[in-house]
């Protein structure tokens, strides 16, 4: 059984943007939609914020994948889910969310995560900073190519002393990955930013501010854990083989929100056995038929 307690914590995955970077697939979805080896690519962070034991979710996209995004998770309440849609009428910037969620996020917390981050590994470093009630925290993640994400400079005692968005110089192999904890402050800090140079209303723009306030933990991730860049045909390419061999080696599937709902109890074994029974014959039915006669077996020792 995962441990993580329950979460009043409200969670956002942003799933839209143009792709235009993954035309011509993004003619007619968003990115999130497209299969990271068994799964659409939006299963990998969903499957996050329910491991954090966040329930109450928005999906912000645009206008033509919303209607795909209601098809393939509804009201989420199969899954012990309540998900709410948003439309994002263009990609203004990923801080637009808070903007067009503030009913939705009301006077709670917030997680954001980008719909086309994937993390995988032990997510302690999640776990602990939902424990964090007030203030922002954000993730430090080394990479060999900083110049292409948020950098975070940090100074000799850990703490962070710059944040940067995409720079031509990077002040630190540190990239801040797509997965941001902010209290209620945020929705405001949104509401008042100005628009970059890039036309964006830029999550940098807000993480800085919180450094500002001296309301900014960030914390770095190890590398044990895998943060995947999904960003072009070959990382796309490299995500499926990356989860095609851990998939195959182990017999478990990573982000497999179903049984992740199982486990976390969000649903019980009967819920489990009405959303098994109406998934269509496939490898991933066969999955989960395994893990409900296994339920069985277990009902019966205990017989
Ligand atoms: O992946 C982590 C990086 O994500 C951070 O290090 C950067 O600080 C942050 O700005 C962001 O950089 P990207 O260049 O990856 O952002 P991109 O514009 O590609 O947007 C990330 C995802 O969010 C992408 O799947 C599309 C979606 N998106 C983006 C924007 C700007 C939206 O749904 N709406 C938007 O308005």
């Amino acid at each position: 059984m995962i441990q993580t307690k329950e979460n009043k914590m409200k969670g956002i995955i942003l799933a839209g943007g143009s792709g235009s970077r993954l035309y011509p697939i993004t003619k007619i979805y968003s990115k999130q939609l497209t299969l990271i080896y068994d799964k659409p690519l939006i299963y990998y962070p969903l499957s996050i914020l329910m491991l954090g034991g966040i329930r109450e979710l928005l999906i912000v996209s645009n206008e033509e994948t919303i209607p795909l995004y209601e098809k393939l998770f509804g009201d989420g309440s199969q899954i012990g889910l309540s998900i709410e849609y948003v439309v994002q009428a263009a990609p203004n910037g990923i801080a637009e969310a808070f903007i067009l969620g503030e009913k939705f996020i009301g006077d709670e917390s917030v997680t954001l995560i980008l719909g086309d981050n994937i993390f995988y590994g032990d997510l302690s470093f999640f776990y602990n900073a939902l424990e964090r009630q007030i203030g922002a925290t954000i993730f430090g993640y080394q990479v060999s190519d900083p110049e292409r994400y948020g950098i975070v400079e940090f100074n000799e005692n850990g703490k962070a002393v710059s944040i940067e968005e995409k720079p031509a110089k990077p002040k630190s192999q540190f990239a801040v990955p797509g997965l941001y904890i902010f209290d209620n402050k945020v929705v405001g800090i949104s509401k008042n930013l100005t628009p970059s140079a890039r036309g964006e209303l830029e999550i940098t723009d807000v993480n800085r501010q919180y450094m500002e306030m001296d309301e900014l933990h960030v914390e770095k991730i190890s590398r044990g854990v895998a943060w995947l860049d999904t960003g072009t045909p070959e990382a796309l390419l490299q995500a499926s083989n990356f989860f095609g061999v851990i998939e195959d080696r182990q017999g478990l599937k990573v982000a497999c929100i179903e049984e992740i709902a199982l486990y976390k109890e969000f649903i019980d074994k009967q819920q489990f056995e009405k959303l098994v029974y109406s998934i269509p014959n496939s490898l991933y039915r066969d999955y989960l038929d395994k893990i409900l006669n296994e339920l069985d077996e277990q009902s019966i020792k205990t017989l």
